[in-house]
Order: structure tokens, then C-alpha cells, then sequence
């Protein structure tokens, strides 16, 4: 409860006086700003669906009313093994977000990512044949999707298939199977919970427009088979420089432009510069945040988000959803050995101005 006590205490004597001074001690909720029908969206890791990390079960509760698993429903996670589907913090995840009233979103089926060798391996070492993938792969969605039917608003049924040059991507699910690879996996989905949204995500979107026109042409050709489709998904993951709100805006539109909704389903924005080899520390001017963000970045932060949001609401009957990729900044797969500070809260989970300045946005805009 983070109404101020004293303040409280004076609304017990003077209510009408001090109205404003509790309005003001009430940290805005997310939720509550958004455009009716919009899902504001948090990604969760395991500590959090499982309930232990309170402070961010608490924050999370308050904020949002959507959430995506970070890593939990992706393949490694459900079937590590061939037939060996795992579910316990899987339906943990799903119970935490039906409890709440929240959007359950799903992700994801079908990744180059994250997924066990054993997938796309034939009994002989090279790569299994198309029947044999397309074996595993509706068998593993029709195990997961119609496990949780009904109770998972939505899938991210294939992730990340493009290049950045707007091609496909050399996954071992498209070696195998052909380009058709993306066509079944919406086919299985579909089968599996004919209820469940249906999503392609993909990131780069805002930044390379012919990588957009790559997703574009995944989309159609999805609608042109007569699948079940019903949003594209931009991760989200941007920098200060980069998308501009006018690309994030040229995007939306091309993206719309299809009929499908669009999501930014993974938001956050890199702070740091080009991290340099892995496995070694990070050289001191790859990592200057260390002691805090100084109080220019902070500002040019909320301005950033500012902006996107903006462009956000000004495609209001397009967007569906917007999913922060993490609670806090401590939570955020950009640290990675280093110190960011991507999101709206930061590492003591106290709301940045970034948090402030979308919280205005959302009011006033
Ligand atoms: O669970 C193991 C743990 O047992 C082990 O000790 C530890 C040692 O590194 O690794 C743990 O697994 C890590 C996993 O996150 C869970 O924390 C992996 O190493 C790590 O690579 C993995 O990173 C995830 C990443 O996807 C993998 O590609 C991030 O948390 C997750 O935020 C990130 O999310 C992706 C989206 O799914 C798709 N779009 C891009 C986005 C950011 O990369």
C-alpha cells in the first residue's frame, strides 16, 4: 500500500482537503492510463510467476494487466527432451496471470532460438527430414497450445524468421521443413485452440524497412493461405538513436496497412554502447552507468518514451498491446555482465521520470 500514512491520517480529520495530497502520493497505474481495450504488458522471468520476488509480484499486479513469460514457455523450457513436456512453473505462470484477470500471451513456438538440438536432428546426426520435423513441431504445439486452451489469450507462433535484409532466416526449421515452415506452425496453432490469437514477432521492424517488408510478406502470404493471423509483433528492442518516433511511426502504418493489429510485444531501450567480446569483463566505456544514470540520460530516457507513446496512442485502433521486456532494470536481459537501465522502474523498483513522463503521456495525450 503506498498511500503516504500521514497523509492518510489527515484525510481521516479533513477529507475533502486532502484529497489531492493522496491522489498525488498514488503512483499513476499503467493499466489504468491506457486507451480502453489496450493490454499493457510486463515480461515475467521464473522468480517472479513463481511468486518470489514480492516486490516486483506486487509492482506487476498494480502496473499491468498483460503479461509474457520471459523464457518459461519457450521449446528448451516445455520439452527439453523428446516427450518429456515439463508444466509445473509453466502453469504457475498461467494461474498467475488468470488469478490477476490479466492477458496470458504466449511465447514462443517455433524459434531458431532456445530450442534443443535433439528438434531438428536425424537419427544419424544431420538434419531430420520434413516429415519427421513436422512431426515434432505439431506434436509440440499441439501439446502446449491445447494444454493452456482457452486461457492463453495469445501465441507468438513464429519467432524471428527474417533477416535483416527482409530474407528468411536460415533457421534449421526452414532447412528442414521449406519455407513453408511458418505456414504450418499457424496451421497447428490454429488447430490447437482455434480461440487464441495468433502472432508473428520479429524484431529490427522500426529499423530496417526491408526487414518490415519481410514480415509484411510473411503476413500476407499467411492470409493469402487463409490462416488464422491477427497481429505482428515489433519486439521493441531500440536505442535513443534509433527507431526514430517518425520510423516508429512509419512502421505502425505499413504494418496496419495489412489489417492485422500490431504489438510492440518486447519494449525497452538500450542505454549502453556496443558491449565488446563475450566471456571478458567489460571495458570501463562500454559500461559508464555503473554508479547511476546521470541525470541528462535519464531525461532524454523519458523523452524517448514520451515519444513512442505518443505515436502509440496516435495509432490507438491499431495497437493492441505494449509489453515491456522486464519488471525493473535489474530484471533486463540487456545488463548481460554490465549495468543498464532500459525500463520505467529501476533497481529499487522506485518509478524513473520515464515511468512519469508515459504516465503523462497517457493522461493528457
Ligand atoms: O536457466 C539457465 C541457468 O540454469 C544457467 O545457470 C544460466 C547460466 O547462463 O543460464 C540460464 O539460462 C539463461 C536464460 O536466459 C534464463 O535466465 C540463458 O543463459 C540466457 O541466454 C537466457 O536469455 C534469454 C534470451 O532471450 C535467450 O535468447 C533472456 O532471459 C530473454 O530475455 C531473451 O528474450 C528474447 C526473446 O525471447 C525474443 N526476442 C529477444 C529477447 C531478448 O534476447
Amino acid at each position: 500500500m503506498e498511500i503516504d500514512r500521514r497523509a492518510f491520517g489527515r484525510a481521516l480529520v479533513a477529507p475533502l482537503a486532502v484529497l489531492p495530497a493522496l491522489a498525488s502520493a498514488q503512483p499513476a497505474a499503467l493499466k489504468a492510463l491506457v486507451p480502453k481495450g489496450w493490454l499493457i504488458g510486463v515480461a515475467l522471468n521464473q522468480n517472479q510467476s513463481d511468486g518470489r520476488d514480492a516486490v516486483a509480484v506486487e509492482l506487476v499486479t498494480r502496473q499491468f494487466n498483460a503479461i509474457t513469460p520471459e523464457n518459461l514457455l519457450k521449446f528448451q523450457s516445455v520439452q527439453p527432451q523428446p516427450g518429456a513436456f515439463t508444466f509445473d512453473a509453466q502453469d504457475r505462470y498461467v494461474a498467475f496471470g488468470r488469478d490477476r484477470g490479466m492477458a496470458v500471451i504466449g511465447h514462443t513456438l517455433v524459434w531458431h532460438s532456445q530450442t534443443p538440438a535433439w528438434v531438428w536432428a536425424s537419427s544419424d546426426g544431420g538434419l531430420a527430414d520434413r516429415a519427421t520435423m513436422l512431426e515434432r513441431m505439431r506434436t509440440h504445439i499441439t501439446t502446449l497450445v491445447g494444454r493452456y486452451k482457452g486461457r492463453i489469450r495469445g501465441w507468438d507462433v513464429v519467432n524471428e524468421a527474417l533477416n535483416d535484409d527482409g530474407t528468411l532466416r536460415d533457421s534449421p526449421w526452414r532447412r528442414g521443413i521449406g519455407d513453408d515452415y511458418i505456414a504450418k506452425a499457424f496451421e497447428f496453432a490454429r488447430q490447437a485452440d482455434p480461440s487464441a490469437e495468433l502472432y508473428y514477432n520479429d524484431y529490427n521492424l522500426a529499423t530496417r524497412p526491408e526487414k518490415r517488408a519481410g514480415a509484411i510478406r510473411i503476413v500476407k502470404d499467411l492470409q493469402q493461405r487463409g490462416l488464422r493471423v491477427d497481429a505482428v509483433g515489433e519486439q521493441g528492442h531500440w536505442r535513443l538513436e534509433s527507431p526514430t518516433p517518425a520510423a516508429i511511426d512509419q512502421t505502425i502504418t505499413e504494418l496496419r496497412a495489412t489489417g492485422l493489429k500490431v504489438m510492440i510485444t518486447e519494449l525497452d531501450v538500450n542505454l549502453l554502447p556496443t558491449a565488446g567480446p563475450r566471456g571478458q569483463p567489460p571495458a570501463p566505456e562500454t559500461n559508464p552507468y555503473v554508479n547511476g544514470l546521470p541525470e541528462d540520460v535519464q531525461q532524454a530516457l523519458a523523452r524517448y518514451y514520451a515519444d513512442a507513446f505518443r505515436v502509440f496512442l496516435k495509432h490507438r485502433d491499431a495497437i493492441t498491446r505494449v509489453t515491456f521486456w522486464g519488471v525493473s532494470d535489474g530484471d533486463s536481459w540487456l545488463n548481460r555482465g554490465r549495468v543498464n537501465h532500459p525500463l520505467l522502474w529501476d533497481r529499487q523498483r522506485q518509478p524513473k521520470p520515464a515511468f512519469a513522463s508515459v504516465a503523462n503521456v497517457l493522461t493528457t495525450t
